[in-house]
């Protein structure tokens, strides 16, 4: 946990004052909305991630913090600080690694004390040369599951885990971790894809232990996982071929249907499993 200076110790005691008041009014047994003003998107370089902070800065007011491994390369988080340089933090945090997961939570508590929604963004789904979706048991590598598992499931759990461990002023409203309808265990009629599908499942698992932890907190966080539906973006191309006519969404169009089961979250949602369209998908 950082130490914070005298005048930023003031300076968050007046925020947790704001704050406090803010969460009687927003939390109450039956219902629940993250009060908008501070956002992290982590894996926000491109894809559905970066359409994220882009939605999320067109909304009136709120901060965002955007992390991804290379800032400087991504185009479009560089053309949205131009835009809205106040709202917009960069921070440069690759998933795979402690340190920087670690020094972007200090540079966000040092300058926001907190966070009232996470999004964990990144994924990997496959990699030329080094990660294939598996269609058959034989192309099963150890190196393919070790990749997929430390991307889609225990990075985003460090992240989380660094941004939890703190009070109510240091916690934030909603955890969201886009997960995949194909993460689903009872939903696997196809198989295939072991490494993604089994990291996604994993993922669904860490992020329901969360629910059940953060459930017990008396500062209610709530922790949601996205499908997000087969969406255009890199991680989908190479096997956009057999989508059926429609079910190819555009990312505008997904991000603005993940938003309102964000902005409709009630704390009885907590460890829910959620598809774009606000319907339930099964574990
Ligand atoms: N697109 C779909 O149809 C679909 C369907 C179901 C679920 N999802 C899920 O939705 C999420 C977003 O997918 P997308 O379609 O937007 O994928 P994408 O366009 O391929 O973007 C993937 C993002 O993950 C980041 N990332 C990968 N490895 C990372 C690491 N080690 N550290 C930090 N960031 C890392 C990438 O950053 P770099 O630019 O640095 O590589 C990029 O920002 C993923 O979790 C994916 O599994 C997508």
């Amino acid at each position: 946990m950082i130490q914070m200076t005298r005048q930023f110790a003031t300076a968050a005691s007046q925020q947790s004052m704001r704050i406090k008041s803010i969460r009687k009014a927003w939390f109450s047994r039956s219902s629940l909305q993250w009060d908008g003003r501070i956002s992290m998107v982590q894996g926000a370089s491109r894809g559905i991630g970066l359409e994220f902070v882009k939605q999320l800065l067109e909304r009136n007011g709120g901060n965002v913090i955007a992390t991804c491994r290379n800032p400087l390369e991504s185009t479009g988080l560089n053309e949205l600080k131009a835009k809205f340089s106040d709202r917009l933090d960069i921070l440069k945090l690759d998933i795979t690694d402690e340190n920087s997961i670690q020094a972007s939570s200090n540079s966000i508590k040092e300058k926001f004390g907190h966070l009232n929604l996470l999004i964990n963004a990144s994924g990997v789904l496959s990699i030329p040369d080094v990660l294939h979706p598996e269609t058959t048991l034989r192309k099963v590598e150890k190196s393919s599951l070790m990749l997929a598992y430390e991307v889609n499931a225990i990075g985003p759990i460090l992240v989380t885990k660094i941004g939890g461990d703190t009070d109510i002023e240091g916690g934030f409203a909603v955890v969201a971790n886009l997960s995949a309808r194909v993460g689903s265990i009872g939903d696997n009629g196809l198989g295939g894809w072991h490494s993604y599908r089994a990291s996604k499942t994993a993922l669904n698992q860490l992020t329901k232990n969360l629910a059940v932890e953060f459930g017990r907190r008396k500062d209610q966080i709530v922790c949601l996982l996205l499908h997000p539906g087969t969406v255009d973006t890199d991680l989908s191309k190479p096997f956009q071929k057999n989508v059926p006519n429609g079910k190819l969404f555009t990312k505008e169009f997904s991000v603005q249907k993940l938003l309102n089961v964000i902005d409709s979250a009630k704390i009885s949602d907590n460890g829910k499993f959620f598809a774009w369209d606000g319907q339930l998908i099964q574990w």
